[in-house]
């Protein structure tokens, strides 16, 4: 039997922070870290099936045109150059391109075809001599460059800003630019495929099984049911696994055709030329407010860029409309159509860039009406969500704001400068954390035997954030079994369809599909126990009822099987769902060389219930740390001939090292959402990025009083 579960409204069982294992919660380390570290969790390049044959992928040399020939490729196997392969290529999230051919660039460095050869060194060498000839063509490559769309659903405004800004007390009306981002995952995208008669495997560095089997159906033409995908291990996606790419597409085609396995595996470089960037944004905030802080106007002007024809636009102003009150509003949202690199979900797609430039304009709007930048917060949150007039589902930004204060020490903050120490200038800031929260479709299988050991399958991902350990903590805490009697089993399209790893919504969509499957098996033992499933305890492989007590072995005969199936329903509609916090960071920036160091920072966030304090807390810290990233490092810079990205390897492109983070801070709200399923935990992994780099850049205004709105804040913009 599945136990299925439609979200349609609260739910205020609380019965999770009673159950008697005790394990749920815990900080434990992560169940397959031993495999991690001492090299035995394979990623999907490390598969070495016999006659492996190696393809690299050849990429377009212009920003757009046609290819008209593609030489001779002395010592491969072969030259594959085919549509299947191109049309998912050249968009990244696994968006359809309309216009690709097999013959057409639509930005430079797209792959455009394939070289197989019996060793990738082989491969790489044949792939770099081939001759392409194109009938290249003048496009657009700079956002400034165009008329940019105005997709009419993204438009939203309320009362007249115009008039607010005119008659306001105190405004705020600045621009603000941030660069493209690339994803950066450790893994490189890589994908070895092996067919056997007509069905195909796939092992592939993915997000999300069930809706990557779905594409690559798609791009190969063949039926769903022909193919299995297998991501047990993935070294991070942060957004670039959402979507199949092209070197998995290409794997399976050229696999087909020499009916032998072949390996695709990206450089680093390829990477960041072919997994889809975050998109550059030029953002100008407009802020009014009354003498008392109150705000009367909010005003968000955004324009990003994509490839002609693609649906993605990066959702800059999403947690705009429900952060703060005001009468006056509008939003604008334009899309430059150019031949960049396509762009996609990357880190917190919106807020990550949105609520921290958002977050800069606020610390201006505090400045400017001498009114502290945490109390200005306060004035101005919302009772229920402005415009909608829905309530929130849980809100603890003024908990989060004051909290944060209290423990950060806020209080010693001096608005106009903390203090110098020698040639350097200490400052602090702080920014609000918000993130929309949601909840995906997911199903999951749970098998308990007789020998008191459990087993979970759901084709869910684990990308280094945590799924293996919580999801078996879960299964422990519902069956009351210590978690090393819990095997969890992941990333394989042969198990029950999950939600897969994106948005911040796997842990609590596949957790709640693994709670309802663990629900299923308690009724079956409460019926062999002849009791009611919520009279029942179970505890280390022991069932109680009353004073009737067996265990699990004599209750067990082979084995019982609960499935869980989540749906999100109605609530989703009836209530605004977020994630909230704050940001604190302290910084000292060099007078002389303008260097920015972050001395402190601290998150304080709220999320629900917090699965496994360990893995929610280091969720945080890489959050935080990506956080200093957009303030301080992060850009990948394109080509204003062709559009191509400069920086594209880790040398180039540069996110926060260790010496760049100081020991972060982080800290839970304790908090149940009933709107979210019966696990009542909300998504966690994107929130420590939203808003953290406005905390930075505040800090560096307050220290030196300069403001930076072209980001990443690099010395020379602070000299
Ligand atoms: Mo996330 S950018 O939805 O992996």
């Amino acid at each position: 039997m599945t136990r299925h579960l439609r979200v349609d409204g609260p739910n205020h069982d609380d019965r999770l922070d009673h159950m008697a294992q005790g394990v749920l919660g815990q900080p434990l380390n992560r169940l397959e870290g031993p495999l991690k570290v001492s090299g035995r969790a394979a990623y999907a390049a490390e598969a070495r099936p016999a006659n492996l044959a190696y393809g690299v992928l050849v990429q377009a040399s212009v920003p757009a045109g046609k290819v008209l020939d593609i030489g001779d490729a002395p010592g491969a196997l072969a030259v594959i150059q085919d549509k299947r392969m191109v049309r998912y290529a050249a968009q990244g999230q696994a968006q359809k391109a309309p216009k690709s051919g097999p013959d057409q660039v639509e930005y430079m460095g797209q792959a455009i075809a394939l070289v197989v050869a019996d060793t990738f060194e082989a491969a790489t060498h044949a792939a770099q001599n081939l001759m392409v000839r194109y009938a290249a063509e003048d496009v657009p490559v700079n956002p400034d460059a165009v008329t940019p769309e105005l997709p009419p659903q993204k438009q939203a405004s309320a009362g007249d800003l115009d008039r607010a800004m005119a008659t306001a007390a105190v405004s705020v009306d600045a621009v603000w630019h941030t660069p493209s981002h690339g994803a950066a995952a450790m893994e490189p995208h890589a994908a070895i495929a092996q067919w056997d008669g007509d069905r195909v495997t796939i092992r592939a560095g993915l997000q999300m099984l069930s809706s990557n089997r779905a594409q690559m159906a798609d791009a190969l033409g063949i039926r769903a049911s022909k193919l299995r995908l297998l991501a047990p291990y993935v070294g991070g996606g942060f957004g670039s696994k959402l979507g199949i790419n092209a070197e998995a597409v290409a794997a399976a085609i050229a696999a087909k055709e020499l009916n032998r396995p072949v390996q695709v595996s990206m450089t680093r470089q390829q990477v960041f030329d072919l997994a889809h960037r975050r998109s550059e944004t030029r953002q100008r905030v407009r802020l009014a407010c009354d003498p008392d802080g109150r705000l009367t106007g909010i005003g968000h002007d955004v324009l990003v860029s994509n490839l002609p024809g693609s649906e993605f636009s990066e959702p800059v102003t999403q947690a705009t409309p429900f952060t703060y009150e005001a009468a006056h509003r509008q939003i604008v949202h334009a899309v430059a159509r150019i031949h960049r690199g396509c762009a996609g979900s990357v880190r917190a797609p919106g807020e990550a860039v949105g609520v921290t430039v958002f977050e800069c304009a606020m610390d201006e709007l505090a400045e400017a009406a001498d009114i502290d930048p945490v109390e200005l917060r306060l004035r101005n949150i919302p009772e229920d969500e402005p415009v909608t007039g829905r309530p929130f589902s849980s809100h603890k930004l003024a908990e989060a704001l004051r909290d944060g204060a209290q423990r950060f020490g806020w209080s010693d903050r001096r608005p106009n400068g903390q203090r110098a120490e020698g040639e350097w200038l200490i400052g602090m800031g702080m920014a609000t954390a918000v993130r929309v929260n949601m909840l995906v479709e997911s199903r999951a299988k749970v098998t308990l035997l007789q020998n008191g050991q459990a087993i979970v399958e759901t084709d869910m991902t684990d990308i280094g954030t945590g799924t293996y350990t919580i999801l078996g903590q879960l299964a422990g805490e519902m069956l009351g079994l210590p978690v090393d009697r819990v095997e969890v089993k992941l990333g394989d399209t042969d198990f029950p369809p999950s939600s897969g790893s994106g948005g911040s919504f796997g842990a609590a969509s596949s957790g709640n599909s693994v709670y309802l499957a663990c629900e299923d098996i308690r009724r079956q033992i409460a019926k062999a126990m002849g009791c009611d499933e919520p009279d029942l305890t179970l505890q280390n492989g022991m069932a109680r009822a009353g004073n009737i007590a067996r265990s699990l072995s004599e209750l067990i005969d082979g084995s019982l099987t609960g499935e869980g199936h989540l749906e999100p329903g109605k609530t989703e509609k009836s209530v605004r769902q977020a994630t909230w916090g704050s940001h604190w960071a302290e910084v000292a920036v060099n007078r002389w060389t303008g260097e920015v160091r972050v001395r402190r920072m601290m998150g304080v966030f709220a999320c629900g219930r917090v699965l496994n304090e360990k893995t929610a807390r280091s969720q945080c810290l890489g959050g935080m740390t990506f956080g200093i990233g957009i303030a301080l490092t992060e850009a990948m810079e394109h080509d204003s001939r062709d559009g191509h990205a400069v920086s594209r390897d880790l040398a180039e492109y540069h996110i926060p090292c260790h010496a760049d983070v100081p020991g972060l801070e982080v800290h839970f709200l304790s908090e149940r959402d009933a709107y979210v399923g019966p696990l009542q935990a909300k998504g966690l992994g994107e929130l420590g990025i939203c808003g953290a780099g406005a905390a930075v850049l505040n800090a560096i205004h307050n220290a030196c009083g300069i403001r930076v709105r072209d980001l990443p804040a690099t010395p020379d913009k602070i000299i």
